[in-house]
């Protein structure tokens, strides 16, 4: 039988991508620590074939092992489950000549200071970006280069917006780069992370992101997916809307997109745009994750357009031609509850049901620490939504979430 491997499978992702496996009658491979495999949930043991342990945190050593396991088990495709391997998910596909992205970029596709400096080259419209070891060193190259506030501060590697904060003045620079510099590994594998700090234009303006499967360096958009994030300091994802209501021309976003993952070197696999789209409808690329996209936006695409996301990026990585022919024109979206701020979880009420509801779950119960709105990982739970328009589908996300009370143990 044809072999699939999956880099980590213990994301969102995961059980739609195994799912998709077990419908195209693939093996299922999943590379993963030894430690962290007893932690998979059953859904998702019950669908992989078998575990293949390795250290991601000693990158060439995973590359050995997994070419190796490759070759032996007749793997045809790699899937990039988490955001953090997609460099090695490029390597060992070029390593097996299997179907994948350029290996010469593939630390462009995840290390934010390169994929700025494969932007500026590729005069991909994204903000103007400067960089450094070190918040002195940030605060003098931007006064140098007359980069105005408000900025963003960010880590080079990092993701769910960890560490990323808005910046208004010269003041703020050095707690943001306290911020940006917090995390040296990524847990739950230590990947040791580039913590070299970014300082960035802001971009106004409403959020997007862009879903696209790339085949043989051939470009196919699925849709554009609306991100709605907190304000303030702090950018953590409140949700996420299929289709998003757009403005009349989306052209220009849609050319970012392509130009963003040209630039990136993307062959052969599936990808996420983020983008920002500024008030007089200049798009700009915040970043490409070359993965599939988190937030079970694969479940939301399939809601509302009817393409198989999933079984499109396992077609994709095994060099076939997916069918992204949309079966349907509606509209889905995920909402995350979160809490106020830090604390102890006193209550939270019972989730929404109705018409619009297709599925609700929570992460916390009451007496749990969570975290505040200041990035991803203080999530309380979501909601999934359907509806027939984009409209009609934030409208009821904005009613589902009215419905939901959330109490904090109060500090005594
Ligand atoms: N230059 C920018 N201008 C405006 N908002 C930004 C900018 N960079 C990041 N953001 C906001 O912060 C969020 C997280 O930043 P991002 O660079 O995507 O890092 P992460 O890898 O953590 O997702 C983005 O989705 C966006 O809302
Ligand atoms: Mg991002």
């Amino acid at each position: 039988m044809t072999g699939i491997l999956l880099l980590e499978a213990d994301v969102s992702a995961g059980e739609d991508l195994l799912t998709a496996a077990a419908g195209l009658g693939l093996d299922a491979y999943a590379a993963t620590h030894e430690d962290l495999f007893g932690h998979y949930r059953p859904e998702l043991t019950a669908k992989i074939t078998a575990p293949v342990f390795t250290d991601f945190s000693r990158p060439e050593t995973a590359l050995a092992d997994l070419t190796a396991f490759c070759r032996t088990a007749g793997i045809r495709g790699i899937v990039p489950c988490w955001e953090f391997l997609t460099p090695l998910a490029t390597r060992l596909a070029a390593a097996l000549g299997l179907p994948g992205h350029l290996p010469g970029r593939a630390d462009a596709c995840r290390n934010k200071r390169l994929m700025a400096e494969a932007f500026a080259a590729h005069g991909v419209p994204s903000p103007r970006t400067l960089t450094a070891p070190d918040h002195a060193t940030l605060s003098r190259r931007i006064e140098a280069a007359g980069l105005r506030f408000p900025l963003v501060v960010k880590p080079a590697e990092n993701a769910a917006s960890i560490g990323v904060s808005v910046v208004r003045s010269a003041d703020g620079i050095p707690a943001a780069a306290r911020l940006a510099q917090a995390q040296t590994h990524k847990l739950p594998h230590g990947i040791a992370l580039d913590t070299t700090l970014l300082a960035q234009e802001h971009v106004d303006g409403a959020e997007f992101s862009v879903e696209t499967l790339v085949t043989d360096g051939a470009v196919h958009h699925l849709t554009i997916t609306e991100k709605f994030t907190t304000e303030g300091t702090s950018r953590a994802e409140l949700g996420h809307t299929v289709p998003a209501e757009l403005p009349p021309d989306v052209s220009g976003s849609v050319y970012a997109a392509t130009a963003a993952l040209m630039a990136l070197g993307l062959r052969n696999g599936i990808a996420h745009t983020e983008l920002k789209v500024d008030p007089d409808g200049r798009p700009q690329v915040i970043e490409v994750g070359a993965r599939p996209p988190g937030d079970h936006i694969m479940k939301l695409v399939k809601e509302a357009l009817g393409i198989d996301v999933a079984r499109a990026c396992l077609e994709t990585v095994l060099g076939r031609r997916p069918d992204l022919t949309p079966r349907r024109r509606a509209a889905a979206a995920i909402r995350f509850l979160t809490a106020p701020e830090a604390g102890t979880l006193r209550w939270i009420s019972a989730l929404p049901r109705g018409e619009h509801i297709l599925a609700t779950s929570l992460s916390k119960m009451p007496g749990d620490e969570v975290g505040g709105p200041q990035d991803n990982m203080g999530r309380l739970g979501q909601i999934m939504l359907r509806a027939d328009t984009a409209a009609e589908a934030n409208a009821a996300a904005v009613e589902a979430l009215r419905g939901v009370t959330v109490t904090m143990a109060t500090r005594w």
